[in-house]
């Protein structure tokens, strides 16, 4: 657009200018945070669609209640008491444009700028810049393949406060964490809301990868083993079903719930998007979960054994996730991922670098791979480049015997 008016001296202070992203594809893509494509159930959703249009299409012409559309907060309610044993009522569930949408107004009814938010050590880069652009001072808290470490949490939390920087709120992703895939054990659970209550630190639970299990038990909410409403839970139905939905949703007590959505962007979640979204799930959930976790058991299982097979005795060391969409990839320190993001897409593989997902700007020999979105084959033969690329940078020596 040709301007001739200057906004020199009117942007707010905290905007911030930002490039208009346009996704970049690489022959292997491990950079993107999709589900399998090849699971998204169109025929499904175009039904389901069909069968809300009939029911309350007319409706459409209003703006829908404040909190979304009735019947797919009445599923939602049932799907959290069933999936997560989480009791709450339909008139408690916030539909959102996504958990993005969640997330945001739950930290701006929570923190001011200036303010401290503890996150895991890497962290969904979209919650990152939320908190950032927010004016939040993220510290990071040390995790391991089971997630946040609660004792070195008990020890960062007396630290802040001490140096007069008290956090507001505890940011997690228990269930197939994003970036580092791993999913915290219930008991670990426990040891937190323990410390938690104790620093009368409220926690936001955000469980968008649950639904996305294809091994193992999954692990109790914090959310149900709260008693005391100290816990905020965010979810999607962005991975179950496709992310081009926008829904999202959250339940917390209602003061909370009071206060966060006078910071929502637009009047209310989408009308449309929902009737296909319950018409779909009312009558397939279970269905489109066994394909799902297929989908991505096989796509894991490739790219892991590609992993053995090509990254084996190099001294790099990754995840085995039981769900989610990613895994982490460690290299020997002084690997710099970070530097060769670009290199590596030239030659065909696309990964996000660790330090993207860092409060602190660690993690430049790790990067998150994206299991979900190609092919078993094609995760396989992606991690074979990704080591021919990095043999051809001579950084895939063996490692010394110990
Ligand atoms: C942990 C986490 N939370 C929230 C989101 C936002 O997803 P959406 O707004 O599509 O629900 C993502 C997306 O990748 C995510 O990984």
């Amino acid at each position: 657009m040709t301007t001739t008016f200057s906004y020199e001296g009117k942007f707010s202070e905290r905007s911030r200018e930002t490039a208009v992203s346009h996704p970049r594809h690489a022959t292997y893509d491990f950079a993107v945070a999709y589900p399998p494509p090849d699971v998204v159930p169109l025929d499904g959703l175009i039904e389901g669609l069909k069968k809300g249009l009939e029911r309350e299409g007319h409706d459409l012409v209003y703006y829908t209640e404040r909190n979304g559309n009735a019947a797919l907060r009445e599923f939602t309610a049932q799907k959290l008491a069933d999936d997560r044993g989480i009791t709450v009522t339909p008139e408690e569930v916030f539909m959102t444009a996504g958990s993005g949408e969640a997330n945001y107004v739950l930290i701006h009814a929570l923190s001011d700028p200036g303010d401290t938010v503890i996150t895991e050590q890497f962290v969904y880069v979209g919650t990152l810049n939320q908190l950032k652009t927010h004016g939040i001072n993220v510290v990071g808290t040390p995790i391991d393949d089971q997630g946040i470490q609660p004792e070195a949490l008990d020890e960062l939390i007396k630290d802040l406060t001490e140096q007069g920087k008290k956090p507001k709120f505890l940011y997690t992703i228990p269930e197939h964490q994003n970036p580092t895939g791993s999913t915290m054990p219930t008991e670990r659970r426990v040891q937190i809301l323990e410390i938690c209550h104790r620093h009368e630190l409220p926690i936001i639970e955000d469980d968008c990868y649950v639904d996305l299990r294809f091994d193992g038990e999954m692990q109790e909410a914090f959310a149900s083993l709260d008693t005391t409403g100290m816990v905020m839970h965010v979810a999607s139905y962005s991975k179950l079903l496709a992310p081009g939905l926008r829904l999202g949703y959250f339940v917390a007590p209602e003061e909370v719930t009071n206060r966060a959505i006078g910071f929502r962007s637009s009047g209310t979640a989408n009308h449309f998007a929902s009737l296909a979204v319950e018409g779909y799930l009312t009558e397939h959930l279970q269905d489109h979960k066994d394909d799902l976790s297929d989908s991505l058991g096989a796509k894991a299982n490739a790219m892991v054994a590609s992993l053995g097979e090509n990254f084996g005795g190099t001294g790099a060391t990754w995840g085995t996730p039981q769900g989610g969409c990613y895994l982490w990839l460690t290299m020997p320190e002084g690997t710099p991922m970070d530097k060769l993001v670009d290199e590596a897409f030239d030659a065909g593989v696309g990964y996000l670098p660790g330090s993207a997902f860092a409060p602190n700007g660690d993690g430049q020999n790790c990067a998150r791979l994206c299991f979900a979105y190609e092919t078993p084959e094609k995760n396989r033969d992606g991690i074979t480049r990704l080591a021919e690329f990095l043999d051809g940078k001579g950084l895939m020596k063996a490692a010394p015997a110990d």
